[in-house]
């Protein structure tokens, strides 16, 4: 109170010349900077200097934040509510923070997220840190809402880590087509739907590690390659290595390149597959379809041994001949000889008949 009263006078006196410092805060003017860290403080404090860029209100007792919270902070480029109780985010709270492009409110209690919480002017907002700081699953819906319409086209990354998150809501993020950077990780997320990524054109990473994925069946898979190229973090999950996680399987073996912790990847079950790679997991070492292949390598086998019989017989076929060739020579011989007796009847046959032929020919033209 008596500072405040203070900074009245002396503003009066000065005509605010000398830029002042909020109580329990520390104001450095050339860094931009300003921090009110762990003092205990239940509200924004008011008197911020405009020349602030960087601004630190962690570690305190704040529980709700509105539009009035910030006015007149032209510069605030960074904003940290990081450690606080905030259970509340109200409709434009950051409007007035016109240059604002980082914010993190990680590690509060947010139960309530109004549609319009994060709209910051001209999109400027480019990270915004949700990490642990939801109060429960409840709150994603409000999550969901806000991130539709807040204008958030610029954002680049988003920290939704440690949120116990059962399920994301269809097309959550489809209105951050800038995104580059999701971390999701240490979640409770048992499946990836149809649309749960859509809308992310430009993602570079999705860190999905410490969830509750115990497999990825074909229409998770789809979208996952639907963000094509992102890179993917995917460990740490409870892969269960039965029959049916062969498609997963063979996804991942196909989709190494853009796994970042592709070789990391165990099964958790069952007991016997505990800690075996995801990469060595395919049909044989799981024994499924175990008939399939049976019947397959028969029919291999079958088709060898008819080769080899057939090859088998073909020898036998040319030693014979081989064995009889003198015989096969006379009968050639003979044969030929034959031939040509009854080639050599043929022509004289032919030209005892040939002459009576010829002179009726002649006696006709002669008529
Ligand atoms: C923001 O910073 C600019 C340049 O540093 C300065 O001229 C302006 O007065 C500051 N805005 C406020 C509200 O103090
Ligand atoms: C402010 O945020 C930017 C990203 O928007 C970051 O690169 C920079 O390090 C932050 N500065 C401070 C002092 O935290
Ligand atoms: C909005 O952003 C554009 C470009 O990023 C900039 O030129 C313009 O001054 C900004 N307007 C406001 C009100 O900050
Ligand atoms: C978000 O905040 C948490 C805790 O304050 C921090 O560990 C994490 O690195 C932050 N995320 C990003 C993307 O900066
Ligand atoms: C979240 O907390 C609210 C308020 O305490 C409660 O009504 C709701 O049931 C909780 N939701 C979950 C999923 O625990
Ligand atoms: C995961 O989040 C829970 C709270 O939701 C926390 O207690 C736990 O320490 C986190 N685990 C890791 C590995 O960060
Ligand atoms: C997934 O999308 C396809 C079309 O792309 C649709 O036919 C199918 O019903 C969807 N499945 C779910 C569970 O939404
Ligand atoms: C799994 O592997 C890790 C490290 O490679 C090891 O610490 C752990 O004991 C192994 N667990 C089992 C059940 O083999
Ligand atoms: C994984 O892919 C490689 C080629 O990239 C292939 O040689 C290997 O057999 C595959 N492993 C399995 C289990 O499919």
């Amino acid at each position: 109170m008596l500072d405040l009263a203070k900074h009245v006078v002396l503003c009066a006196l000065l005509g605010c010349v000398y830029a002042s410092c909020p109580p329990r805060c520390e104001c450095s003017e050339a860094a931009h900077t300003v921090k009110c860290v762990s003092r205990d403080l239940r509200s924004i404090p008011t008197g911020i200097p405009g020349y602030t860029r960087n601004l630190f209100i962690t570690g305190n007792q704040i529980s709700r934040i509105g539009p009035e919270s910030f006015k007149g902070l032209d510069n605030v480029t960074n904003l940290s509510l990081s450690n606080n109780r905030i259970s509340e985010v109200e409709s434009h709270t950051f409007t007035g923070l016109r240059s604002l492009r980082s914010l993190d409110l990680s590690n509060n209690q947010l139960a309530v997220i109004h549609p319009e919480a994060f709209i910051a002017q001209n999109q400027s907002l480019r990270e915004l840190n949700l990490s642990r700081a939801l109060y429960n699953h409840s709150s994603v819906m409000d999550l969901a809402n806000s991130l539709r319409w807040s204008s958030l086209g610029n954002l680049r990354s988003l920290d939704l880590s440690h949120n116990s998150l059962i399920f994301l809501p269809s097309r959550i993020f489809s209105h951050l087509s800038s995104l580059q950077r999701l971390q999701l990780s240490n979640n409770s997320l048992v499946a990836i739907h149809n649309s749960t990524f859509s809308g992310l054109e430009r993602l570079q990473e999705l860190d999905l590690t410490l969830n509750a994925l115990k497999t990825v069946p074909e229409e998770g898979l789809r979208e996952l390659d639907s963000i094509y190229p992102a890179t993917l973090l995917l460990g740490e999950n409870p892969f269960m290595c039965k029959c049916g996680i062969e498609p997963f399987a063979l996804w991942l073996n196909r989709s190494q390149e853009r796994i970042s912790d592709a070789e990391d990847l165990v099964c958790a079950f069952p007991a016997s597959m505990r800690n075996t790679s995801m990469l060595a997991v395919g049909t044989l070492t799981l024994g499924c379809h175990q008939r399939n292949v049976g019947a397959d390598l028969a029919l291999q086998t079958s088709y060898v041994f008819l080769g080899i019989v057939l090859g088998f017989v073909g020898l036998i076929f040319l030693f014979v001949l081989y064995l009889n060739r003198k015989g096969i020579k006379k009968r050639i011989y003979d044969m030929r000889d034959a031939c040509r007796e009854v080639w050599d009847g043929y022509h004289y046959r032919f030209e005892i008949d040939s002459g009576p032929r010829l002179s009726q020919v002649s006696t006709n033209a002669d008529m």
